[in-house]
């Protein structure tokens, strides 16, 4: 019988002692040379705030006096700044962004079942004849690196799965002008497949790790995999990858009671925790209080680390950055939600089915598949490009919106 997370969180907590889940959880710290942290149960949010719902007006102006409080300093301001160099005009929206930065979903189908990622009663695979074949994914890579994309990841679905994935990375690589090739993975085959990753020119990696410990992990992801996702992030340190982004989806009452232990991974090891706060889609039951804001992590993680540091990041970073004096590695908080990013937003997503999304908030899309099987050419490509990114919004319509919005479900966009 399929358990709500709340449910599974009060039998989780009472037999959590008994089972031994704790003890094996900080064996895992300890052997991975993490000084054991007090454990926690906490909630910053008022009983209040946690009360309201999504379409009380008092919600909004809640969250937004949290995130008023946050200083960010100048230098990681979203504002956007003139350039010397020539860009894009195809890539440059009607507010003066620059899209250098492609991710590509590789693949909607998933080894995991992540609870905020995918509806419980899983979701309709598209045809494989519609999704873009290896050539058409190199063929808009190629496209849009010579229009000025610097950077491009791979995802999903999870991109590992896909047979030809060191095939496209190995090409992508050739491309003049791709400075970075990054994937985000869940993880779980990552070990077997780091050599080759490697080799054929990954150069960042992100790792989704929602909890460590391995019962819960399974809870959330649905499926087994814990052990081999710590294997791949431990060998992907081993293999020199510095720093190692390991991504975190905070949930109120799944995973809060761990930030404490996530930030103490990074204390021996050089690991970028991001924690993310949990996001609205399609079919994955989002309501604002299970979401844990930028400044309640920040509050919390306070208590333990007082002197915590911000780091100052380039302009179109999404995370904000934050170190423990003394520690190798860092945290970054992905605030989508309560401090949205868009004015520096520089992404643009193609799904595994070939849809442009020019905002991952947005549910307008235009087939780049349909346009290429057309015969188009480059520059009829370019143009309908051009058309979807200069009709790209502001920024995305807040949260309350969003979450009554129609949007693929996030595995069918690829984060
Ligand atoms: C959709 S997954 C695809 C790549 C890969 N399968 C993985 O899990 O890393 C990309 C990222 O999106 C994040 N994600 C998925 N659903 C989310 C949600 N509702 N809110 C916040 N992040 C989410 C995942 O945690 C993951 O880090
Ligand atoms: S978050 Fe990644 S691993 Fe989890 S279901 Fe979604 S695609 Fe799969």
């Amino acid at each position: 019988m399929a358990l709500s997370s709340r449910e599974f969180c009060l039998s989780f907590s009472k037999h959590a002692k008994a089972m031994g889940f704790y003890k094996r959880a900080s064996e895992l710290v300890t052997q991975s040379n993490i000084p054991k942290v007090q454990r926690r149960w906490f909630s910053s949010a008022t009983q209040e705030e946690n009360k309201l719902s999504p379409s009380d007006p008092a919600c909004s102006s809640a969250m937004s006096s949290k995130t008023n409080s946050v200083q960010v300093p100048a230098g990681i301001r979203r504002v956007l700044k003139a350039e010397t160099l020539p860009f894009s005009a195809f890539l440059t929206d009607s507010f003066g962004r620059r899209h250098n930065y492609l991710r590509i979903s590789l693949t909607e189908r998933c080894n995991l079942r992540c609870q905020y990622c995918m509806p419980e009663e899983g979701i309709k695979l598209t045809p494989r004849a519609q999704l873009l074949s290896t050539e058409e994914v190199l063929t808009l890579a190629r496209l849009f690196v010579q229009e000025g994309v610097d950077k491009i990841r791979l995802t999903g679905g999870e991109p590992l799965i896909r047979p030809d994935v060191l095939h496209i990375i190995g090409e992508m690589r050739k491309l003049e002008g791709l400075k970075t090739i990054a994937i985000t993975t869940n993880g779980v085959n990552l070990s077997r497949l780091l050599p080759g990753l490697k080799d054929a020119g990954v150069d960042l990696l992100n790792i989704s790790l929602d909890s460590l410990v391995p019962a819960k992990f399974e809870f959330i992801a649905r499926r087994k995999g814990f052990h081999k996702v710590m294997e791949g992030i431990n060998k992907a340190i081993e293999m020199g990858y510095n720093i190692v982004k390991v991504n975190c989806v905070v949930m109120r009452g799944l995973n809060e009671d761990e930030l404490l232990d996530f930030v103490a991974l990074t204390e021996k090891k050089p690991l970028e925790v991001r924690f993310i706060e949990y996001m609205p889609f399609d079919g994955n039951r989002w309501n604002f209080k299970k979401m844990v804001s930028y400044q309640e992590m920040l509050d919390h993680i306070k208590q333990e680390w007082p002197n915590l540091e911000l780091l100052h990041g380039a302009e179109s970073d999404t995370a904000k950055i934050y170190k423990v004096p003394g520690f190798q590695g860092q945290i970054g908080f992905i605030t989508s939600m309560s401090d949205h990013f868009c004015g520096s937003c520089n992404r643009l997503r193609i799904t595994a089915d070939g849809n442009l999304k020019v905002c991952l908030f947005g549910n307008s899309e235009v087939s780049l598949r349909d346009v290429l099987r057309s015969g188009a050419t480059d520059a009829e490509l370019l143009q309908i490009i051009s058309a979807a990114v200069g009709r790209k919004k502001k920024q995305h319509a807040g949260m309350f919106s969003i979450s009554k919005m129609k949007n693929r479900p996030m595995i069918l966009i690829g984060g």
